[in-house]
Parts: structure tokens; sequence; C-alpha cells
């Protein structure tokens, strides 16, 4: 089965209402007639509603930046995924590195997040993906291996195919350093074997993995190129509506 590519702008804590509002009318635009890919975009939570009314009938699917895996309850500063489709989103990142690392979040933790969005019908985009000194001491694989297989704990085959997967290799983002492409072909075709062994390979065949950290209008087709990158996720290179436009429109 043919993997539909999914291009994903994380807008993370940038972006008042207003304009969150204009880049999301912008990004309509260009998404307009688009049928052979996904368009997602995640602002941040005080503009989602404002941006799912301005996207309204466009085929850009809004999302948040993370979920609780509660529905509603004395869970200070946490969105439950309940909350999330009230606004208007449909999808939610989940497991961000800056998650990870800046917030502590664990693995345990971000399963429990992935299994609440899911019990809610809100798609989750798991992120995974190692820091430079994992990849130096040749720990990447056993690190993905980790966050997929604990990330994905008790998820249900049925549920699997709801799930989108996102490879950040923690040293890309931001940095204006991209992984190379055989760098992140390898990381995504070892993701889909992992994801094969705990669940059926035409399974795995069919969940997509995007690629994040550093996305640029200057390598996007050649990442999109490689055979398992089915999407990219994009931080820097969404804010501007020219960049995200040329990253919609890889060749
Ligand atoms: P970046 O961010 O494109 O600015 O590297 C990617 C991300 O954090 O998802």
């Amino acid at each position: 089965m043919k993997r539909k590519p999914l291009i994903a702008g994380n807008w993370k804590m940038h972006l008042t209402i207003d304009e969150a509002v204009s880049l999301a009318q912008e990004i309509a635009k260009s998404s307009q007639g688009l049928e052979d890919k996904e368009v997602m975009i995640a602002p941040a939570a005080t503009a989602l509603a404002a941006v799912a009314d301005a996207v309204k009938g466009s085929p850009v699917i809004v999302a948040g930046q993370n979920a609780s895996w509660e529905q509603q309850g004395a869970y200070t500063g946490e969105i439950s995924p309940l909350m999330l489709k009230d606004a208007g989103a449909g999808m939610a990142i989940i497991g961000h590195s800056e998650r990870r690392h800046i917030f502590g979040e664990s693995n345990a933790m971000i399963n429990q997040r992935i299994l609440g969005a899911l019990s809610c019908d809100v798609i989750p985009v798991l992120c995974v993906g190692e820091t430079l000194d994992e990849r130096e001491e040749g720990l990447t694989m056993n690190v993905l291996e980790l966050q997929v297989c604990e990330g994905l704990e008790g998820v249900s085959s049925l549920q699997i195919e709801q799930v989108v997967i996102a490879y950040e290799p923690v040293w890309a983002i931001g940095t204006g350093k991209t992984a190379s492409k055989e760098q992140a072909q390898e990381a995504h075709r070892f993701i889909r074997g992992v994801l094969g062994d705990l669940y059926e390979k035409r399974l795995a065949e069919q969940i997509r993995i995007l690629y994040g950290g550093s996305v640029k209008p200057e390598n996007v087709d050649d990442l999109m190129a490689m055979p398992d990158i089915d999407g990219a996720l994009v931080g820097g290179a969404a804010l501007q509506s020219d960049s995200f436009d040329r990253i919609i429109h890889f060749t």
C-alpha cells in the first residue's frame, strides 16, 4: 500500500493568535487541491480554535503540540485530547524531544499520552530520536527501539494504523544540521523493522514515518526521495509561508 506523505508544521511557542491565523490562511490557500499529500499544522494552544476555524473547508489538519492521558481532571497546565478535539484539532504531537529533554517526559508518560489520544480518536504523532552523545556512542538504534516499543505499549493492531511516527534526531532539531538522507533512511528503515516485529509486516508497511530536524526548502526533495521517509515534521521553516509552501510542494 502506498503511504500518503504528510507534511507537518510544528509552530512550538511562537505566534500570537492573529499571526497564527494569517499564516494558517496562507497555508490553507497553498494546500488547496492537494490530493496526494496531507498537511498538518500545530499552533500554540492559545491559537488552536482560531486556526481550526481559519482552515475550515481546506485540507489542512490542525494538531495539538501535546495531549494529556486523561480526558479531564486536576492536571494544571495540561490539555486533554477531548479539549483538542473541541478546539478543532484532529491530531497531536506526542513525545517531542523538547518535551522529553526540557520537561522530563519519560517513555512511560509518553505512552500514556499516546493511549489517551487514541482513545479519543485524536491521531498521535509519536516523536523519537537520539541525542548527539547517543549517536556518537553507537546507541542510536537501541534508543529508537526503546522509544518505539515503550511508546507504543498497549497500542492494538487496529489502533496502530492511525499512528504516525516522527524520527527527529535531537542534534538536528533547530540546529541547522540535518541528518543526511542516508542517515535518515537508515533510521526510518530500522524503525519500520521494529514496527514489523511488534505488529504484522503489512501494518508496518502502512505506517507513516516522518523525518524532522532542520527540514527546509533546500533539503526536503532529497529527504522525501528516500523510500522509507513519508513526510516531514518542520519547526523553524514552518513559520514562514513561503518556505513551508515550498516544503509542502516538494518534488
Ligand atoms: P526544526 O524543528 O525544523 O526547527 O529543526 C523540528 C521539530 O522540532 O519538530
